[in-house]
């Protein structure tokens, strides 16, 4: 069926959960979720009347949750996922990423490659994302036009480094600003679901000048960015050493115009009081990344501060730093990193619990989307209906627990049987 065609009305049937605050997630069992033009009508336990006409998606004993939103992932390092984790950064950024990186400048090595990573994409439980392609413009706009095909909703960036960087890997300055500008005309407007996203790498890799450039090109189109930030404490040092004048990490881009509520920084693991402060009163988004942060042993950053603080904080795999696309496995991963930091690190800041992971991978990194992660009424409607059946218990659990549970173990027997973009049915053959 034409995706444009498709009715985006309908009435979706099973156990319903969905976040009311970073804390509380409401559950309704044998409840109806209401879809009218790609938008939540709300969650009833009886169907209105007034939808009894509805086509019904009859999704009895399954559970029904919002789309996840990986707030950052590295599309070309896919090909290398689980592989060379025993390095740290900027290490492993020379040894295994760049080269990898450069291979895309190959358009067969690319189409090969990122058809695999948006096939991937399709089949996970993230609904929305938010991409890192390479520095390359024709491999990133394949990319965009293979993401473009999943019916998923991205913002995906073409990577820019004018320093730093091996030979195979690097743009001259201006010419990096030129194919920005080249690249933004191209792709803007050409897709519907599929938007370009300013990416300067990360400090060590963006000179002042070019950085200036992009934040030029960011304001006038509008576009939100992405980038790294106080990721691991060499990275932190080289930044100081590179732009002195900077007060901070954060401020390495903020002098630039470049954080806001439309920005997303990873990392942020060892952000200072006066970072915290900068990102909170910018309203710039953290991507967690902890499966990351442990593999290259960055660190663990202080989410429940972030999250006391009323900052915006969604979720991310970062691949390859992460080793796969898994959102629940990131979810478990965040608790447990936080029950680490407390045990090991600071008592002062509770662990995490499992809601507040599924706020954040659903409400937290959806709310960059606009009104995305949340059944409430006049959400755009992206969902997960999940088969948690072959999970085996004697245990007679409540709906919550079915969910909780899931987190942990959608590998062992979850099943994701229909997954929905605004309203959309996503094909998952
Ligand atoms: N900092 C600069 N580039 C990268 C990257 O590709 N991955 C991670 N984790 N950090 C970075
Ligand atoms: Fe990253």
């Amino acid at each position: 069926m034409d995706s444009k065609t498709e009715p985006k009305s309908f009435v979706i049937k099973g156990d319903i959960c969905y976040s009311t605050s970073p804390q509380e997630v409401s559950c309704t069992q044998n409840g109806y979720l209401v879809c009218v033009d790609g938008k939540s009508a709300g969650v009833f336990g009886e169907l209105p009347q007034s939808y009894a006409e509805l086509p019904l998606v009859d999704c009895t004993g399954q559970l029904v949750v919002p789309g996840m939103s990986d707030i950052h992932v590295h599309a070309p390092q896919y090909a290398f996922r689980g592989l060379g984790m025993d390095l740290e950064l900027l290490d492993w950024l020379n040894t295994h990423t760049f080269p990898e990186e450069a291979k895309y400048a190959d358009l067969a090595y690319a189409g090969d490659a990122y058809e695999i990573f948006a096939d991937d994409l399709r089949h996970s439980a993230t609904t929305r994302a938010v991409v890192f392609g390479t520095l390359h413009v024709p491999a990133t706009e394949l990319l965009m036009d293979d993401l473009e095909a999943t019916g998923l909703v991205t913002y995906v960036g073409k990577v820019n480094m004018d320093r730093n960087s091996p030979d195979n890997l690097v743009e001259d300055s201006a010419e990096s600003a030129e194919a920005t500008r080249g690249w933004v005309a191209d792709v803007t407007g050409r897709y519907e679901r599929t938007h370009p996203i300013i990416t300067p790498r990360f400090t060590p890799s963006v000179t002042d000048g070019l950085m200036a450039e992009l934040a030029d090109i960011a304001h006038q189109n509008d576009l939100p960015v992405q980038s790294h930030l106080s990721e691991n404490l060499s990275e932190i040092g080289w930044v100081k050493e590179l732009c002195p004048w900077s007060t901070c990490y954060g401020d390495a881009y903020d002098h630039f115009g470049l954080l806001g509520e439309k920005t997303i920084m990873a990392h942020c693991v060892y952000s200072t009081d006066e970072e915290v402060d900068l990102l909170r009163r910018t309203g710039t988004y953290v991507a967690h990344c902890p499966q990351s942060n442990a593999q290259l042993a960055s660190g663990i950053a202080p989410i429940r501060r972030y999250l006391d603080l009323g900052m915006n904080v969604g979720l991310a795999t970062d691949v390859a730093g992460g080793a796969d696309l898994s959102m629940w496995r990131c979810m478990a991963d965040a608790v447990a990193v936080s029950k680490l930091r407390w045990r090991l690190v600071d008592q002062s800041l509770s662990p995490l619990i499992t809601q507040e992971a599924f706020w954040m991978a659903t409400m937290g990194g959806g709310s960059f989307f606009g009104k995305v992660g949340s059944f409430a009424e006049g959400y755009e409607l992206d969902a997960l209906v999940l088969d948690d059946s072959a999970i085996r218990t004697p245990r007679d659990l409540t709906v919550w627990e079915r969910l909780e549970r899931y987190v942990y173990l959608a590998e062992e027997g979850g099943y994701l049987t229909r997954k929905f973009v605004a309203g959309r049915q996503i094909d998952l053959d």
